[in-house]
């Protein structure tokens, strides 16, 4: 599917006049940084060349007409820009709802509906974060339909506000940015509790980013993302009584030994010694990265990934049999989970010449514990979101 045929699918929905326009958003994928968005601590996303196509109209009246390739069985659903509100047994469309319903909140009130057809060819739940695309080019939408006066950086902390506020997930700043700030062949040093970033160039010389999606769904709403930040919040809350920090981010390595013992409560003690140590690796993993060491940069992914799987506990078997598979097989340089965990994808660093023997072997270990397959997508890092027609 290319977006022509997106465009055809909407023509023939709702008709060709009038000025129709056709966007994409990316989806992303992290390196490294995991639950650190939310701790005030660095991440090191990468938008990809995979997401969501857009095509949409302006109305004249108040009505929204959304249509998903993805979900084509629900048809066309209509609401309106009128009292725009979040929904109990809420489908996709409440992801550009909610980012109509923020713009608003953000004093910039969608007037008019519009007519959206979309289709992403970013595997849904799977922790690459299509919902995030999805906020990312509505927002992209209206800026350029109603000219309202925002930066792609606003665009991403707005899809961020509706996703807290309209969809009940606590999340950080991490996707929308990526998502909206993207750049081919980089990824993003993000310091999550300043805004300031940076551009890093991914040279892997002889070696490709490899996505092992597990097909183990999740949901963020229903999962224990939520739950992770408020044991952060909570163990922050009891080391600021004998430090003075804004953020377990704030902290390093010896720093976090010397204050963790005013954290009562073991389990929020695990949680904050990985947002602690997350945030460390992955300032040294930009910097092994900037060193050329492509090596030192793996070995931190796979440290990341343990300190995911017994002090955050996010991964569960399917995120731990296909990263403890790839590291068995020889030229993976490093492999971890990505996103928010609970099932989802990982992602690896795989040299050229494994690639097939990764696919082979992980796919085979994988279906013969969990039970089916998994899938398997060698990915290039994008840009940020555009208009394509
Ligand atoms: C999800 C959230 C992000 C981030 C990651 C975990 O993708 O949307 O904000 O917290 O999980 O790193």
């Amino acid at each position: 599917m290319i977006w022509e045929d997106v465009l055809a699918k909407f023509k023939e929905l709702f008709g060709d006049e009038g000025e129709i326009g056709v966007y994409f958003a990316p989806g992303r994928v992290n390196m490294i940084g995991e639950h650190t968005d939310y701790n005030g601590g660095h991440v090191f996303p990468c938008a990809l060349t995979i997401g969501t196509y857009g095509v949409a109209r302006k109305r004249e009246d108040k009505k929204l007409r959304f249509y998903s390739l993805n979900f084509d069985q629900l048809g066309v659903l209509e609401s309106s820009v009128e009292g725009l509100k979040p929904e109990k047994e809420a489908d996709w469309t409440n992801y550009p709802k909610g980012v109509m319903w923020a713009f608003g909140e953000k004093g910039m009130k969608v007037e008019q509906g519009m007519d959206l057809v979309l289709y992403g060819n970013i595997p849904n739940g799977s922790g690459l974060s299509s919902s995030a695309s999805v906020e990312v080019l509505t927002g992209f939408i209206l800026r350029d339909m109603f000219g309202f006066d925002v930066t792609n950086q606003d665009i991403a902390l707005i899809g961020q506000f509706s996703e807290n506020k309209f969809n009940g997930v606590n999340c950080g700043i991490m996707d929308q940015f990526a998502i909206a700030m993207g750049k081919a062949g980089h990824a993003i040093f993000l310091d999550t509790a300043t805004l300031k970033y940076e551009y890093a160039p991914i040279k892997l010389e002889n070696a490709k980013i490899v996505i092992s999606c597990s097909n183990k769904k999740r949901g963020l709403g229903d999962s224990k993302y939520n739950e992770r930040r408020s044991e952060c919040e909570s163990a922050l809350a009891q080391i600021s009584e004998v430090i003075g920090i804004n953020a377990l981010g704030d902290l390093n390595e010896a720093e976090f030994e010397q204050y963790k013992s005013a954290i009562k409560d073991p389990v929020c003690e695990q949680r904050a010694k990985h947002a602690v140590y997350e945030n460390q690796r992955t300032i040294k993993a930009v910097e092994a990265l900037k060193n050329n060491d492509v090596k030192l940069f793996g070995e931190l992914m796979n440290a990341s990934h343990v300190s995911l799987r017994d002090d955050y506990e996010v991964t569960g078997i399917e995120l731990d049999t296909l990263v403890e598979e790839a590291w068995k097989v020889e030229g993976v340089i490093g492999s971890r989970m990505t996103g928010a965990g609970f099932g989802g994808c990982t992602v690896s660093i795989v040299k050229d010449e494994a690639v097939d023997t990764f696919i082979e072997k992980v796919g085979t270990a994988y279906k013969e514990k969990i039970g089916y397959a998994a899938d398997f997508y060698v990915v290039e890092i994008g840009d940020g979101p555009v208009k394509l027609a």
